[in-house]
């Protein structure tokens, strides 16, 4: 079965305040688009063109406004209202219909991958017809993170949600591949001590039936943070600097689908006129032009 996405933008965005008190986390810019075009991205380069968008009630219209319905990108998005921040295992539980049964890749909206041979990456854990496969990454502060702990043969032994002591400094990213049983498995978990359902465990009962592939993404890959001011501008600044110097966009869903074949050069020539003199239709047009 076809693997189906899901894209999570809700939340409240509470280390944000007061800037996402008016708009969504996943709305603000990141250099020269907003947030939520880079993991829309990942899933695209997934080959991935059927997404559920799980939004909170009240930003649902601007991300409709912002996304339509994915035709301009030949996918097609299903619209899903989280009422509640209670937790991101809930994701599975509120898109067991638009799933049915397929695998998933669900994204977190505020998260922004990039390197070389993520296509590769993305195709590997596709691959993968049972259970899931996450993503390792090493940072400087686990503890605000998922955290994986491994035994001496590098075999996942145990994730832990936020640690204050952490088991390794290797953090899980906001992408999880799953199996079609993902939504049943999300059904057992209960809430956490700070009421929600909470991603790691629902990944522990992939990983204590030994069907979970933790893999390091190593230090060739940006896995940036978008959590608070500081790591916002950074990510903003980052995206920025490769793109000045490369002249190539990062995070771009109209690239994608062009270079996907889901649209044709007419489809590309539409968007780029779209977006005018912006820099997102200069590069368009460069794209375009190629
Ligand atoms: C969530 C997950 C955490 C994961 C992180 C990735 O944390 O609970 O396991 O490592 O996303 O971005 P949050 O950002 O909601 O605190």
């Amino acid at each position: 079965m076809k693997r189906k996405g899901i894209l999570l933008a809700g939340g409240t965005g509470s280390r944000l305040w007061p800037i996402t008190l008016g708009t969504s986390k996943q709305l603000l810019p990141i250099y020269d688009k907003p947030m939520v075009y880079y993991p829309l991205s990942v899933l695209m380069l997934a080959g991935i063109r059927e997404i559920a968008i799980i939004t909170t009630p009240d930003d649902q219209p601007q991300f409709q406004r912002l996304l339509g319905d994915g035709g301009q990108w030949g996918v097609s998005f299903t619209w899903v209202i989280q009422e509640r921040p209670e937790g991101l295992a809930q994701a599975y539980l509120l898109t067991r219909d638009f799933l049915d049964g397929a695998p998933s890749a669900m994204v977190l909206g505020d998260n922004i991958f990039f390197g070389h041979g993520l296509p590769e990456v993305l195709t590997r854990a596709d691959a993968q017809a049972s259970g899931g496969t996450v993503f390792g990454y090493h940072v400087a502060d686990p503890e605000r993170y998922g955290v994986a702990a491994f035994d001496a043969d590098g075999r996942v032994t145990m994730i832990v949600e936020k640690p204050k002591v952490p088991p390794s400094s290797f953090a899980i990213t906001g992408l999880y591949f799953l199996d079609g049983r993902a939504p049943d498995l999300a059904a057992k978990v209960r809430p956490s001590e700070r009421g929600e359902l909470e991603i790691v465990d629902l990944l522990e009962a992939y990983r204590a039936e030994g069907s979970l592939q933790v893999e390091r993404m190593g230090r060739g890959f940006a896995w940036l943070d978008t959590g608070t001011p500081g790591s916002l501008l950074d990510a903003g600044n980052f995206v920025r600097t490769l793109q000045d110097r490369q002249g190539m966009q990062v995070g771009s869903p109209d690239e994608i689908a062009f270079r996907q074949g889901w649209i044709d050069r007419d489809g590309l020539a539409a968007r780029t006129r779209v977006f005018g003199k912006s820099s997102y239709g200069t590069q368009l047009a460069s794209v375009l032009r190629e």
